[in-house]
C-alpha cells in the first residue's frame, strides 16, 4: 500500500532565484504536486531566465508571481497574504544574492517581501559557484539564517556549471522534496500529557542575612524548555532560584533560594512527575555557620567553612520509580564530553545535557545556545548555536523521539 505524503494538503511557496539549477524546479512542483500538496511559484527577474514561469504556472496549476502588481489597473500581490498562507518556504536554488539580502533584510522584490511577511519555517536551497559558495561573507550569511532557524539543505558536490568541480550544485528536486516530507512528518510528542519537573536559574547560599554565594545563571534556558514544554501539552512543575525575568506563564511556579530549599521542594513534586529535568546551577556547597547578624569588616581576613551540598539530581535518579525519566544539565570548562559522561553514569541519569561553553554564542546569560545530549544508550545529537528558545524546542522534540523508542507504549 501507497504511504500517504506528509505533504498532502500542505501550502507551500517555491521561491526561486537566478541560477542554472533553477531548470530543475519544474521537477520539485511536479513531485509536491503529485503527493496533494498545493505549490504557489515566486520567481525573481534574473530566475526567468533559468526557468519560465509559463512552465512553472501550468505544473503548479497557479501562476507563477514576480511582481508587486498583477496589473496595470492596481490589482496587488498581496506579499503579506502570500507569507502567512504558507506552511513552509523554500527558497531553491538560492543564489548568493538572495542569502545576502535574506540574513541582512533587504527587500527589493516579491519574492523578499513575502520571505520577510512569513512566519512559517523557511527552507533555503544554496546554489552557486564553490569560490562563492565557500566565500567567508557567503558561509556567514549561511551561519546567520541557520541561527534564526532557517533549514540549510546543503549543496552538493560535483560538476559546476562554470567547470570547476566541487561543492554548489543544489541538492537534487528529490532531495528538497524529501526535506520536506521530514519536516512534515508528525513527531512523537511523549511529553503530551506527562507531569514534568523542572529546575530553573541558580541558587543562593545565605553568608549572613544581607550576602550570598550565587552563581552567573539567568534562568533562561531552563525557562525557554518550560515554555516549551507547556506548548507540547505538559504539566509543567516548575522549581527556579535566582533568575533575571519573569518565569513562564502555563507553569506552576516554585520559588526557591538555597540547593536545600529547591532540594525539600524537588522531592516533594518528583513522587508525582513522569520526568525531572534538572537544568539549574545548584551550588556544590554551603556556608556552615550562617551568620545571624550582618558580618562587619573588623578582621583584615574572612575564612567562611563551607559544607557540600547534597545532589539533588543524583539522589532523586537513585530513588527513581521504574518508570520516571531524569534528565541533568552539565557545564564544563575542560574535558566537556568525558565529564559530562562521567555523570550521566554517576547520577544515573537518561540523557545529559552539554552546555557548550566552547562557543562564544553559547553559556549564562546570554539569548543564544548550543547543546550537546548524550543519552544511556550510547547515542547522542547535537543542536547547533541558535536562539534559547529554539533550542529548547529542538532538544525536546529530539529527547521526545529518544524516549518514545525507550518506552514504545
Ligand atoms: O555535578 P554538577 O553540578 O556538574 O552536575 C550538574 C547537574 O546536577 C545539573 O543538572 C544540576 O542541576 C544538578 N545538581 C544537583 N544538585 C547539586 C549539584 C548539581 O541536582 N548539588
Amino acid at each position: 500500500m501507497l504511504r500517504k505524503s506528509h505533504c498532502k494538503n500542505k501550502k507551500i511557496i517555491i521561491g526561486v532565484t537566478g541560477g542554472i539549477a533553477a531548470y530543475k524546479i519544474p521537477q520539485l512542483v511536479r513531485l509536491l504536486k503529485k503527493e496533494g500538496a498545493e505549490v504557489q511559484v515566486v520567481l525573481t527577474e534574473a530566475a526567468k531566465t533559468f526557468v519560465t514561469p509559463e512552465t512553472l504556472a501550468v505544473l503548479s496549476e497557479k501562476p507563477a508571481l514576480s511582481q508587486f502588481f498583477k496589473s496595470n489597473q492596481g490589482e496587488w500581490n498581496n506579499h503579506v497574504h502570500l507569507g502567512l498562507w504558507a506552511d513552509a518556504i523554500i527558497i531553491a536554488p538560492a543564489g548568493a544574492n538572495t542569502l545576502a539580502k535574506m540574513a541582512h533584510g533587504l527587500c527589493d522584490n516579491l519574492l523578499m517581501s513575502v520571505i520577510l511577511s512569513a512566519r512559517c519555517p523557511l527552507f533555503v536551497a544554496p546554489a552557486m559557484d564553490l569560490d562563492m559558495w565557500l566565500h567567508p561573507s557567503t558561509q556567514s550569511n549561511v551561519n546567520t539564517l541557520q541561527q534564526r532557524g532557517v533549514h540549510i539543505i546543503e549543496p552538493t558536490e560535483g560538476e559546476l556549471a562554470s567547470g570547476l568541480s566541487g561543492k554548489g550544485r543544489m541538492a537534487e528536486p528529490e532531495d528538497l522534496f524529501q526535506g520536506l516530507e521530514q519536516h512534515f512528518q508528525p513527531t512523537e510528542n511523549f511529553f503530551l500529557n506527562k507531569r514534568v519537573l523542572i529546575t530553573a536559574g541558580g541558587t543562593q547560599e545565605a553568608i549572613d542575612p544581607v550576602r550570598f554565594i550565587g552563581n552567573h545563571s539567568t534562568g533562561k534556558m531552563g525557562f525557554a524548555i518550560a515554555e516549551q514544554l507547556v506548548n507540547l501539552g505538559a504539566t509543567v512543575e516548575l522549581v527556579y532560584g535566582s533568575v533575571t525575568q519573569t518565569p513562564p506563564i502555563g507553569c506552576h511556579h516554585h520559588h526557591t533560594l538555597s540547593a536545600i530549599e529547591m532540594k525539600t521542594k524537588c522531592e516533594e513534586l518528583f513522587p508525582t512527575c513522569d520526568v525531572l529535568i534538572m537544568a539549574a546551577a545548584v551550588a556544590d556547597y554551603h556556608i556552615k555557620d550562617v551568620a545571624q547578624e550582618k558580618i562587619k569588616k573588623s578582621s583584615d581576613s574572612l575564612t567562611l567553612e563551607l559544607v557540600k551540598n547534597p545532589d539533588i539530581l543524583k539522589e532523586l535518579s537513585d530513588h527513581k520509580k521504574p518508570n520516571q525519566i531524569t534528565i541533568g544539565f552539565a557545564l564544563e570548562t575542560n574535558n566537556e564530553e568525558f565529564h559530562a559522561l562521567e555523570k550521566l553514569q554517576k547520577k544515573n541519569l537518561h540523557c545529559i545535557v552539554l552546555n557548550s561553553l566552547q562557543n562564544p554564542q553559547a553559556g549564562f546569560a546570554k539569548d543564544t545556545n548550543e547543546v550537546t545530549v548524550f543519552c544511556n544508550d550510547g547515542s547522542s545529537f547535537n543542536i547547533p548555536a541558535q536562539e534559547k528558545s529554539k533550542v529548547a524546542e529542538s532538544l525536546l522534540n529530539n529527547l521526545s523521539k529518544w524516549l518514545t523508542k525507550q518506552n514504545p507504549s
